[in-house]
């Protein structure tokens, strides 16, 4: 898990560019057919008589787009998801090429005062000519940063949500054959608003939907009010801001985590939203839950998770998969 884990997170797929992602997914399940859809969601199917589930993990990641390249040869950027701009100073980027670069900040009176349009990224030249021949207007890049082994707590970029990926695919290597048909997706572009979710959800039709996906947690000094901590479990959704979790979905959840041990947490999360937000709403709607990964530092270039609730995530998403649902 931990090896699968550092090849997806160290991997670069900012919103709309996942296709290295999607190899690597491919690469791990050689024993299924796969296929990619119109807008690059990659969907592995293991067929069955009785409910049809689709589960589903993002591939995307935030990053940065460049609008500008001045004389100098320094970027300007614009961010893709969901970016802080008080982590950017002194961050690596890197480009789907693999031009590096790293970004600076003007000069400010106040640190309050930072903002998007205060950072710029230095690529290591010194005209808009020599930079042109690394990078375009348009090109997309992700932030960089080693995976780190902590023992119970990995660190990387990421985390958001190659951690989701591996559960899925660990889940499609190890689940036996399933009276359900279970549909899994990985999906583009949740980072800039579930799109990729809303569109493959219409395709599949399916009955239920389950997305796996990082949580924030409460646990670390001063942290704002939430009852999820790490290693305290797989969390269960109950509400975000794209989704109040279906009570059939969310009660089912809890019921086999108790039935098979597994521990787990209700997680109330004040912002937000995951694929099971699209999901729910297709067509005439889909019951729909969420197994979260509780995960500090998200949408930092350091998120860190707890291999013990890696563990529970995965056999909650085994026991959802294989349950008689009504
Ligand atoms: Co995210
Ligand atoms: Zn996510």
């Amino acid at each position: 898990m931990k090896e699968l884990l550092k090849k997806l997170t160290q991997a670069c797929g900012p919103s709309g560019s996942e296709q290295c992602i999607r190899e690597i997914i491919k690469s791990e399940l050689p024993n299924y057919e796969t296929r990619t859809d119109a807008l690059g969601n990659l969907i592995v199917e293991k067929k069955g008589p009785k409910s049809k589930i689709m589960f589903s993990a993002h591939m995307d990641e935030i990053g940065i787009i460049v609008t500008h390249i001045d004389k100098e040869g320094f970027l300007r950027f614009d961010f893709i998801g969901g970016v802080n701009p008080f982590y950017l100073p002194g961050e690596r980027v890197q480009f789907q090429n693999g031009t590096l670069g790293v970004i600076g900040v003007e000069k400010l009176d106040k640190i309050a005062d930072l903002q998007k349009s205060n950072l710029y990224i230095d690529i290591g030249v010194e005209s808009k000519e020599e930079a042109m021949k690394l990078v375009k207007i348009g090109d997309t890049a992700c932030f960089t940063s080693p995976f780190i082994d902590l023992g119970n707590r990995l660190v990387s970029k990421a985390m958001d949500n190659r951690v989701a990926c591996a559960l899925l695919i660990k889940l499609m290597q190890e689940l036996p054959e399933t009276d359900n048909h279970i549909v899994a997706v990985f999906t583009v572009q949740e980072e800039v608003g579930l799109r990729g979710a809303k569109t493959a959800a219409y395709g599949i039709d399916p009955d239920y939907g389950l997305a796996i996906d990082v949580t924030a947690t409460g646990d670390t000094p001063k942290a704002m009010t939430m009852d999820v901590s790490l290693g305290k479990g797989a969390a269960i959704k109950v509400k975000d801001n794209s989704l109040l979790a279906h009570p059939y979905v969310k009660d089912k959840l809890v019921e086999l985590a108790e039935a098979n041990n597994i521990p787990y947490q209700m997680e109330v999360l004040e912002f937000g939203g995951t694929d099971a937000g699209a999901i729910h709403l297709n067509r005439e709607g889909v019951p729909s839950g969420v197994i979260s990964v509780p995960t500090r530092y998200v949408h930092s270039r350091s998120e860190m998770v707890d291999v013990r609730d890696l563990d529970a995530a995965l056999a909650l998403a085994k026991a959802f998969a294989k349950a008689d649902l009504k």
